[in-house]
């Protein structure tokens, strides 16, 4: 490891699918760096892809984030780590117990099974903003409701409340205060506490995802009503806010490489690998945290127990070794492999559904709006700062 200054992490992008160019010095110092946290604490940067992939294995790394020596990027996020966070803030063996319930669900058959219902909601939100325009605001018209709708579908939460329970994800990943994150996650806890009683009192269960948990895990006791609770919240934010951001931000890196689009409207069947590269292009999940257990020999150094890690996919996904210039959008790539969606036990139990719904969405959009493009200046669009999951705040578009 080279000895350098370190980076003060997260910072923000200056083009939004690109890393931010203060993290360039990085580069050089693959695969690990140190950086400094929001609260002047040094932790480590993994940068380098291998190290990334044996890192996000190594169950020294743990992901409980209510042990005080768990890194935080920022006072909001300090401020709500002691509450429970299903699946992304457990270690093994419990982990697998709680994934073990939840796979099932989010089956690649699962989402090859929902592929219609996707393809039907992303018509009708798009016969709407069709309507409604031109122009139109792509975020709120089609990037949002999309995996919102999804999401609520095969969660059985009510869309009726997306207003609520989206403004709500909204302050919980972006406060901006801590007493905005604070409330926000009361008012889930409440919203959640209540929606399960009304499933309790239904005589069949529903066949959303959290009427199962109701029906099966919480009556029999294998989960108490705060663990429920705790993977309502999780399934929920990360099943539309993640979605949301890719749908918003692929479209306009694509309205912004024109050439690649063409292609991509040539021969649909570069889809599927274009997604993948859109992936590892926008890594908009960009800052995974971890905490070493023990010592650990990486990257020509020794990680400390008590240490801080932290994954910056946006520039392991950019390492040279293994993507040749990483810094161009190729569908004919093999974009395979990024940590876009983590890697280890980790890894997004939503990525079957976050892929068919970017498929189809992505699809569907430029097929219906061959002529579609920016309503106003791509450099006066604005889009979200370093500290949250990277995506536009809105999306101006006309067709
Ligand atoms: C394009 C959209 C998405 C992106 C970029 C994304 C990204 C990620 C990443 C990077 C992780 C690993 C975090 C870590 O290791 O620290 C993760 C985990 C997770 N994601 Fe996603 N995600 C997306 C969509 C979804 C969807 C649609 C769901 C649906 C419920 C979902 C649910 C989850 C859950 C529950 C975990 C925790 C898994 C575990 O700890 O076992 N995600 N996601």
């Amino acid at each position: 490891m080279t000895e350098t200054e370190p980076v003060a992490f997260p910072q923000d992008r200056t083009c939004p699918y690109h890393p931010p160019t203060a993290y360039d010095p990085l580069r050089a110092t693959r695969p690990l760096s140190r950086i400094t946290l929001y609260d002047g604490r040094p932790a480590w940067l993994v940068t380098g892809h291998a190290l990334a992939r044996e890192l996000l294995s190594d169950q020294r790394l743990s992901t409980d984030r209510t042990h005080p020596d768990f890194p935080a990027p920022t006072e909001r996020f300090a401020a709500v780590r002691n509450r429970r966070v299903a699946l992304l803030g457990v270690d093994d063996p419990k982990h697998r117990t709680q994934r073990r319930m939840m796979v099932p669900s989010f089956t690649l058959r699962r989402a090859v099974e929902l592929r219609p219902q996707i393809q039907r909601i992303v018509d009708e939100r798009l016969d709407a903003m069709i309507a409604q325009g031109p122009p139109a605001e792509l975020v709120n018209a089609f990037a949002l409701p999309v995996p919102s709708m999804v999401i609520c579908a095969l969660l059985g939460v009510p869309y009726a409340d997306h207003e609520f329970f989206e403004g709500q994800s909204r302050r919980l990943l972006r406060g901006p205060t801590v007493d905005d994150v604070q409330d926000a996650r009361n008012q889930l806890d409440a919203y959640f506490d209540e929606l399960i009683d009304s499933k309790l009192k239904q005589p069949e269960p529903g066949d959303g995802v959290l009427d199962e948990l109701v029906h099966l895990q919480l009556r029999e006791g294998v989960l108490d009503r705060q663990e429920v609770i705790s993977f309502a919240t999780i399934l929920l934010v990360a099943g539309h806010e993640t979605t949301a951001n890719m749908i918003s931000l692929g479209t306009f890196t694509l309205l912004q490489h024109p050439e690649q689009l063409a292609e991509l409207r040539d021969d649909p069947e570069l889809l599927p690998g274009a997604v993948e590269e859109l992936m590892r292009m926008l890594s908009i999940a960009d800052g995974l945290l971890r905490r070493a257990t023990e010592d650990i020999e990486a990257g020509g150094t020794t990680i400390r127990a008590g240490d801080g890690v932290v994954f910056a996919t946006s520039v392991i996904n950019r390492d040279e070794d293994v993507y040749p210039a990483p810094d161009s959008l190729d569908w004919h790539r093999s974009a395979r492999h990024h940590v876009a969606f983590g890697f280890g036990i980790h890894q997004c139990l939503g990525q079957n559904l976050a892929r068919a719904e970017l498929e189809i969405a992505l699809h569907t959009l430029f097929d219906r709006l061959p002529t579609l493009h920016l309503a106003a200046p791509a450099d006066e669009i604005p889009f979200k700062p370093g500290d949250t999951i990277q995506g536009m705040l809105e999306l101006p578009v006309t067709w």
